[in-house]
């Protein structure tokens, strides 16, 4: 890659962004498809994020990715959301349109692309079991109820998050049918997706669900990638069923903010396969 005159930046910003795949992922794909760009990490404490921004905005920065814990602080900060990072409130990408910064989320699209391509899963209609009520279980349920899912059962350790979740996607989508639950209910053979949004099991934390009470046609979508097998998706492989880790939605939002940014679509698989080599 030659950075030029004309060469455009992109970033990512978060605290800490040191183990981020996203800017080898990123440049990766912005010199296989021959696009004039670079994707930087910059470490942004929470206190100067507004100034963060700014400075952003002084440089005209093209776009950038924004992870933990800046996804719902950024949003006041920007000049528009998109309708789902809106309703989500939170922010993964922003895009530089004409000098106003325009907040989206892809990371629940991210998920949908990565269940249906990994799992050949469909949502319309489904009924899941959702594992958290935090960010990453926001954005994953705004894209899971919008492709038409049938029923969701959300189990949180905090049961009031889990509440007000289902109240407030409960209004934007009347056609799915949600609820939430104190505790794991004990057979799960109505549930076609068992979805953990949560971090347990990043670091050998105790499971939070057990696939043994799942039947047999269902799926187990982890969204932790590190470790690459979580205790959960062992115990989904012992029982056999299909299941896959946060891997592929990790590229598929990322796969979504390229185009966001530059108009294009990727080169088809490179960031995934980037990621398994990371
Ligand atoms: P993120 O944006 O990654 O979702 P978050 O908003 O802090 O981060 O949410 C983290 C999720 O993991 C929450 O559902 C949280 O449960 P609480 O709402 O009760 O905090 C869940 N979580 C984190 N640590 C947990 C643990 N040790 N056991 C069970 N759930 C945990």
């Amino acid at each position: 890659m030659v950075i030029s005159g004309t060469t455009r930046l992109l970033g990512i910003i978060g605290d800490p962004v040191r183990h981020s795949l996203s800017p080898r992922m990123q440049n990766r794909a912005l010199a296989a498809a021959g696009l004039d760009y670079v994707y930087l990490p910059f470490p942004v404490a929470p206190a100067r994020l507004s100034e963060a921004v700014a400075g952003f905005r002084a440089v005209g920065i093209h776009g950038f990715n924004v992870t933990v814990p800046h996804k719902v602080a950024i949003a006041p900060l920007l000049d528009r959301l998109s309708p789902e990072a809106e309703q989500i409130g939170a922010v993964n990408t922003v895009h530089n349109e004409h000098g106003r910064l325009v907040g989206y989320n892809t990371d629940g699209v991210g998920l949908v692309v990565s269940l249906r391509e990994e799992l050949g899963f469909d949502p319309n209609g489904a009924h899941l079991l959702v594992i958290g009520a935090g960010g990453a279980a926001r954005a994953a349920l705004h894209a899971l109820c919008a492709a038409g899912a049938g029923r969701v059962i959300i189990i949180n350790r905090t049961t009031d998050r889990a509440k007000e979740l289902v109240e407030r996607y409960g209004l934007l989508f009347p056609s799915t049918r949600l609820e939430f639950r104190e505790t794991l209910p004990q057979a799960l053979p109505d549930i076609d997706l068992l979805l953990n949004t949560t971090v347990v099991g990043m670091d050998g934390i105790s499971l939070s669900a057990d696939p043994e009470a799942l039947a047999d046609t269902a799926v187990v979508y982890d969204m932790i990638y590190a470790p690459s097998l979580t205790p959960l998706l062992g115990a989904a492989q012992r029982r056999s069923l299909r299941c896959v880790n946060g891997l592929g939605m990790l590229a598929a939002q990322g796969e979504r903010a390229f185009t966001i940014w530059t108009g294009l679509a990727p080169p088809r698989g490179l960031m995934k396969a980037t990621l398994e080599e990371a």
